[in-house]
């Protein structure tokens, strides 16, 4: 079993204060738990403040998103390399929240994994299906076509190194995450759908699961063979909270 990984995604909140407050206590409060990779995708006005309070730690910082393209006459976005140039080396790419409204299709995704992977980032690909999908029973079949997107653009060995975050969209920010058995059976998917095409690639890929995870799930959804750890929105905002769920994670993470 590899080293688990927990990822906060701040998502839109925060300001100057609040983020000191809360990375300081990050800082002071996740430093037992050495045997795990903690990462804090903030929003990108506060990259500068990450690379400053966390520089000297253990623990890394990210974005939630990135431009497809590198330079030029764009605007609003924001490249790889200005990511970069604040110390991030992580990326989430394609989170749901983002996917709809922002319209981001799979061949747009793909196309990000593949400029954070180009440039040296780590990116954090999301997946997931909507309820009525998982109640049409084609949950499946909607994560595989995004996941094939890359395979076909890429080819499937560019998934090693990298993660997917298995985010079903109707746990998240409801309270009411997937079981660890549900999310098992997903994350086996996952690796599987890439195994076939790459088995070195597939087992080198990290697999969180996303979705109201909380200090009390935690245990439990990390437990399972196939899941590598979390990526947590709400209870990232509240120390007591991500420290519940970095203590889970690390119980579990070989020592
Ligand atoms: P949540 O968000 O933990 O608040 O459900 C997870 C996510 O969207 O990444």
């Amino acid at each position: 079993m590899s080293k688990k990984l927990v990822v906060a995604n701040w998502k839109m909140h925060g300001n100057l204060v609040v983020n000191q407050q809360l990375i300081t206590s990050y800082v002071q409060k996740l430093l037992p738990f050495k045997n795990i990779q903690v990462v804090v995708c903030v929003p990108y006005p506060y990259l500068a403040q990450a690379q400053l309070l966390l520089g000297q730690t253990d623990i890394a910082w990210g974005a939630q998103n990135l431009s497809k393209d590198i330079e030029g006459a764009y605007t609003g976005e924001v490249s790889v390399r200005m990511l970069k140039d604040f110390g991030a080396t992580y990326v989430i790419i394609g989170h749901s929240e983002r996917a709809t409204a922002y319209c981001e299709s799979d061949e747009n995704i793909a196309t990000k994994f593949m400029q954070a992977i180009t440039h040296g980032l780590t990116p954090i690909l999301c997946v997931g299906e909507t309820l009525i999908e998982r109640e049409a029973g084609v949950m499946e079949r909607v994560v595989a076509k995004q996941i094939d997107t890359i395979i076909q653009m890429y080819g499937a060995g560019i998934f090693a190194d990298t993660v997917i975050s298995y985010e079903p969209i109707w746990a998240i920010g409801t309270g009411l995450a997937a079981t660890p058995d549900q999310a098992q059976s997903m994350h086996e998917f996952i690796r599987n759908r890439i195994s076939i095409h790459d088995k070195s690639a597939a087992q080198r890929l990290k697999i969180l699961y996303g979705g109201s995870v909380n200090p009390q799930n935690a245990v439990q959804l990390f437990v399972m063979q196939d899941i590598d750890g979390g990526l947590v929105g709400r209870c990232s905002l509240n120390t007591d909270e991500f420290e519940g769920i970095c203590r889970a994670a690390s119980e579990i993470s070989p020592s």
